[in-house]
Parts: C-alpha cells; structure tokens; sequence
C-alpha cells in the first residue's frame, strides 16, 4: 500500500480531538508524483471560488490561492482517490457515518496568497464531514495553516506545510486558515460527503 500508518493512528485522535496530523503519511513517490502533477497541469490552475456551483464566487479578499479539481488524468491522482477511498471505508465502519463520496483538488499558493478564516461545512446545509489536506512540498516560510477550537477565536494548533503531512478535521467544527504564502505551496483540499439528498436528487461535487 502506499500509505505508512494505520487506522488505529487516526482514529484514536479524531476520536479524542476531532482531528489528526500524520507527518510522512504517503510514501516519498508518491508524494512526489502528485507534485509532478501538479507541475504538468500547472497552467491550467484556476482561482479558486467560495461555496458552490451557482454560489461559486471569486472574492480575492478571502482567498487567493488556485485550484485544480482532480479529473482522474493521472495515476498519481487515481492512487490518492483510492487511498482516499480506503480511509472513507474505515471511517463508515468506525463512526457508521454514511459517507458517500470524496472529492478534492490540487492548491497553489504563491507569494502573498493567503486563504482568510474560514468553516468549510455549515451544519444543515452542506455535506462535508471530513476536510482532508494533504502538502506536497515544504515551502521554507509562509503558508502555516491555523486550525482554531471551536467556536472561538482562540487557535488549537498552527501546522507548517510538510511535504507527506495528511492533516484530517471534522469539517463542522473547526475554523481554520491559511497564513500569507511566501515560497510557492502545493497541496491536496479534500472532503469526504454524505449524502444530503433532498427529493432524490443527490448532491452534486463541488
Ligand atoms: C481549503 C483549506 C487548508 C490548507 O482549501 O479549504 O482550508 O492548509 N486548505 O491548504
Ligand atoms: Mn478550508
């Protein structure tokens, strides 16, 4: 397999926490294949927008990183989707959470960009339970990403991007934001769904 933890390491802590941060949780190569991925798509990254499908707004004030959802184009990117998808089973087996789907896409940032406070999931209206994030690169400086306790305004844990770092979090529940980039940023945003089908039409991505 390709990754060098087990369950046991991730579920205790979002168990306890609600939240993990596994260092090297990928092998090297494939951390490494997602990067030149990364590098093969880079001209078509495109900025990033808030909320969803005909919400989709651009606001350069809030974030201003660029982003390229997963499209399968790759091996690199089928192998993550199935490591994904094999974290989504154990967590449906452990929690009986009912999770349906993962969806997730490449981030840049670059000098200056920044991703302001932020809930990805707000209860009632969307889907995502889980928030994944993966780094594919260790920037030198810049890009922290602070995570805060819930509800408040006072920060739970500040990560510096580590290439091969898997930082999970309930969606819900934490607040999270991505400092100023300074050196350039690479990474995988991604969420695990459940279904919130209203008169059977499912939730569409994105
Ligand atoms: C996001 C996000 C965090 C990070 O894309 O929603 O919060 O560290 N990303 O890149
Ligand atoms: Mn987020």
């Amino acid at each position: 397999m390709n990754t060098l933890f087990s369950p046991d390491v991730y579920l205790d802590a979002i168990k306890t926490h609600g939240y993990v941060v596994i260092p090297n949780a990928l092998i090297n190569e494939l951390v490494e294949s997602l990067m030149t991925d990364c590098h093969r798509i880079n001209p078509h990254f495109s900025l990033a927008g808030i909320g969803r499908l005909n919400d989709l707004k651009i606001d350069k004030t809030i974030r201003k990183d660029k982003t390229y959802w997963f499209d399968g184009s790759s091996q690199a990117q089928l192998t993550y989707q199935a490591l994904m998808e094999s974290i989504k089973t154990t967590f449906n087996r452990q929690f009986f959470m009912g999770l349906f789907d993962y969806e997730c896409h490449y981030a840049k940032y670059t000098n200056g960009d920044f991703y302001k406070k932020h809930l990805d999931a707000f209860k009632g209206r969307s889907n995502r339970v889980f928030t994944t994030v993966l780094y594919l690169n260790t920037p030198e400086q810049g890009g922290e990403l602070v995570i805060y306790k819930p509800k408040s305004n006072h920060i739970e844990i500040i990560i510096k991007p580590t290439a091969g770092t898997l930082v999970m979090f309930e969606s819900e529940r934490f607040a999270h934001e991505v400092l100023p980039a300074i050196n350039e940023r690479y990474s995988i945003a991604g969420w695990f769904r459940k279904n919130a089908s209203i008169s059977g039409v499912i939730d569409p991505p994105r």
